[in-house]
């Protein structure tokens, strides 16, 4: 399965997305992708070919994303807390990992015909160094494409983004590029892993479970939270649009917070911007090490 399906929607699929697309549509979905042991159960098939069938899910809501016109998706593909789990189904999916990022290099063409943008927010050292070389790859050979983005969640969690955050800030107080009084909302958000990435409009969790697990919790204050019954691999299109649908009658009341939602601006503190710009430098060239360049 490619990383980006390549059936398109049936004509009853397509009318009622274009029907929906007549109003606002999120720029940015966030999805936690949950379910896929409980699948697996249900299904009685192994455990690791639950999680396989939720990429296969995750390639065809990419393209109805797509079709929809939904220009950036972020999705929580494996947390700091999964580390915890057995280590057979840990290395399952690292396996997983490696092998979609193994085959996004033989789609290279398409997604860079299609300006696909991949980005993996996350602490990549506590991957395993193959796995990591890929990511830094995949990240650098798409860094410029800007039609859609996709960024993964991959051994990330939010406190964990939040602490990186500002032991960044600390170190640039340390290190005399920032002074205290530059410490705001905005100087935090742009040290996030996100930092590249408006907030998103709406958040879909699947499987039932009510809960927010650590993901983007700085990012959602304003986000539309749609919680769903539905296990991740059997998400369907009408699931999305019945989310949309919700998001479509909310929407009003929502734009109250559009000039809170969070766009990544540039500093007019030359001081800041002059550390933001750095930073941005110091994370290519990370990518760079990790990717043996
Ligand atoms: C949650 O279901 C799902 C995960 C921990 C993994 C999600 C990963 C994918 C869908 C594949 C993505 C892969 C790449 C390379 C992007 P769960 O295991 O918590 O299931 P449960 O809630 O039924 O126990
Ligand atoms: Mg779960």
């Amino acid at each position: 399965m490619p990383w980006i399906a390549e059936n398109s929607l049936t004509p009853v699929q397509r009318f009622c997305s274009n029907i929906l697309a007549c109003g606002p549509v999120p720029r940015h979905i966030a999805f936690i992708m949950d379910g896929n042991r409980r699948y697996a159960k249900k299904k009685q098939i192994d455990k690791a070919v639950g999680h396989s069938r939720g990429f296969e899910k995750l390639s065809e809501c990419l393209r109805w994303c797509l079709e929809l016109n939904i220009k950036e998706v972020t999705v929580y593909a494996f947390s700091i807390e999964n580390f915890k789990r057995s280590k057979e189904e840990v290395d399952a999916l690292m396996e997983l990992a490696r092998s979609k990022f193994t085959k996004l290099f033989e789609e290279k063409d398409k997604l860079m015909e299609n300006g696909i943008c991949i980005r993996v927010i996350g602490n990549l050292s506590l991957l395993p160094e193959d796995i990591r070389k890929l990511i830094a790859k995949a990240m650098i050979l798409t860094k410029d494409n800007n039609k859609a983005i996709l960024n993964v969640a991959f051994a990330y969690t939010s406190r964990e983004e939040m602490t990186h955050s500002i032991q960044t800030i600390v170190e640039g107080v340390k290190n005399g590029d920032i002074v205290k009084e530059d410490i705001d909302e905005d100087l935090i958000s742009n040290c996030l892993y996100t930092n590249l990435s408006p907030n998103p409009d709406l958040l879909i969790r699947t499987s039932g479970e009510v809960r927010l697990s650590d993901f983007l919790l700085w990012q959602i204050s304003n986000t539309q939270v749609y919680f769903t019954e539905v296990l991740w691999p059997e998400f369907s299109i009408w699931h999305l649009l019945a989310a949309i649908f919700k998001y479509q009658r909310q929407y009003n009341a929502m734009v109250t917070f559009e000039k809170d939602r969070f766009k990544p601006k540039c500093s007019e503190n030359a001081r800041v911007e002059s550390f933001l710009n750095n930073l941005q430098l110091k994370r290519l060239r990370q990518l760079e090490i990790y990717a043996g360049m």
